[in-house]
């Protein structure tokens, strides 16, 4: 169709207007969106600092590559650059825990606790409970089930240690200023995750709540009032149980139990499967952020700062092996130029759980590695046997490295760029 010239002229004039309107409009857009773009990554910035919620659910955004540890160590100590990658993506790589070419505490270091997803980890106190020497320049960071109670005792009895509480900024002037050692122990995570929940089963149990205990032990009594609420998402775990001795029955040979149940503690359970089976389907429903019981902490989060913004790492100077906490007393005994007798060296108990621990599933222990992911991540601890990755539908655990934007660390100042995590494989998290 034929169309005259002068439509033609205006039609040009109205779609050159048009387009000149376009080109403003996508201008605009073009600053609005930026602008926005902005105030959207300073928000993602300060949730990373406040805790990002992503925390052991992540997964899915990563590129599935196992990176070789050798090579993480090396981006950590900045060897090795962090590798390219997408803009816009987050920039993580994956690596399996126990691989870092580092000690615990060093990986320590590099740890990053989300404090919004690991909120009930921590008490309310700011301030940090140690056991200080200071004619041996030794500070002692207790981790509880992990050669605790021990420890204490030999602070105490051979360093002259006297406990106390320290902020944070007191605490990094005594190591990072006046050359003090701050040791800690720490056990297998799932190890240590068996023997917390044995104590945290002991102490949570309806027999605190009533009869003899609540005059007997007036201090055990409130402690189960103000938290008898968290283990009521769990109500098989006390079923049929009134009583303490409704619970020694359970793992206490009759014959003990006749003479004294205190002879209890040192026999071996005779749970058949009932305790266990309870201990499971806790397992099964615990996803690893309210622990019932304060033993069932992660160890990191007795290894770094409280605090609100982020949870930096305690400036450790070694941990030791709680699994053989006498030969760690003897090195640091060593080191500092005393020496402490054998006999004197009696770390916790010999006996076993009191549910039956050789009744434990595979799928079981699979999901406490994972509850403690970032125990084995943080601390750089090799996952036992039955939790290591495999090629099938298990959802492993794997550790994650991460680079940040900037994330500083508000008592030394120092910023951490790249951090460590947990995340795991997984198709339902
Ligand atoms: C700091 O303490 C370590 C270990 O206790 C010791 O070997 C070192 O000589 C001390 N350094 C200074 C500067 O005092
Ligand atoms: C800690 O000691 C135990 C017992 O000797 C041992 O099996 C384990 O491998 C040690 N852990 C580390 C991280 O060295
Ligand atoms: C559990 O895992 C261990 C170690 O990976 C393996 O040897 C054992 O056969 C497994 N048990 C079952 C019942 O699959
Ligand atoms: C698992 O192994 C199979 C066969 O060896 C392979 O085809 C598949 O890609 C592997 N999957 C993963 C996630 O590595």
């Amino acid at each position: 169709m034929l169309v005259p010239a002068t439509r033609i002229k205006s039609h040009r004039i109205a779609g050159l207007l048009l387009g000149f309107l376009l080109i403003l409009a996508s201008v605009c857009m073009f600053f609005i969106a930026h602008h926005h773009h902005a105030l959207l990554r300073k928000e993602i910035s300060l949730t990373k600092l406040g805790g990002r919620p992503l925390q052991g659910e992540s997964g899915s955004d990563v590129v599935d590559k196992i990176y070789d540890g050798s090579f993480i160590s090396n981006v950590l100590s900045g060897s090795e650059p962090f590798p390219a990658h997408n803009r816009n993506e987050r920039q993580q790589l994956k690596f399996l825990p126990g691989t870092l070419a580092m000690n615990s505490a060093e990986a320590l270091q590099h740890c990053y606790v989300d404090m919004g997803h690991y909120r009930d980890h921590f008490d309310k106190l700011f301030s940090v409970q140690v056991s200080v020497a200071d004619k041996y320049k030794l500070i002692y960071r207790n981790v509880p089930k992990s050669a605790s109670s021990s420890s204490r005792h030999i602070m105490k009895d051979f360093f002259g240690g006297e406990d106390s509480r320290l902020k944070h900024r007191k605490l990094n002037e005594y190591v990072l200023n006046h050359n003090y050692t701050l040791v800690s122990f720490i056990r297998d995570p799932l190890d240590r995750f068996y023997s917390s929940y044995d104590e945290a089963f002991l102490r949570m149990g309806p027999w605190w709540g009533a009869g003899e205990f609540v005059h007997e032990k007036p201090a055990l009594h409130r402690l189960y009032e103000s938290n008898k609420h968290k283990v009521e998402p769990y109500p098989y775990l006390y079923e049929g149980m009134k009583t303490m001795e409704d619970f020694r029955k359970l793992y206490c040979p009759s014959e003990l139990l006749e003479q004294n149940y205190i002879l209890c503690n040192d026999a071996n359970t005779i749970d058949d499967g009932d305790l266990t089976r309870r201990f499971e389907q806790f397992v099964r429903d615990y996803d690893g952020r309210k622990p019932f019981d304060s033993h069932l902490r992660l160890q990191v989060a007795f290894l770094v700062y409280n605090s609100r913004l982020n949870g930096a790492p305690l400036p450790i100077t070694y941990l030791y092996n709680a699994s053989e906490a006498d030969k760690g007393w003897s090195d640091i005994a060593n080191d500092k130029g005393i020496e402490i007798p054998k006999e004197d060296m009696v770390f916790g108990r010999k006996s076993s759980r009191r549910f039956n621990l050789n009744l434990v599933s595979n799928e079981t222990k699979r999901k406490i590695c994972q509850i403690v992911a970032l125990d084995y991540c943080c601390l750089n601890l090799k996952l036992p046997e039955a939790c290591k990755f495999t090629n099938d539908s298990y959802d492993g655990v794997f550790c994650v490295l991460e680079k940040w934007d900037r994330v500083q660390d508000q008592h030394t100042s120092k910023t951490r760029e790249i951090v460590i995590h947990s995340g795991r494989r997984s198709s339902n998290s």
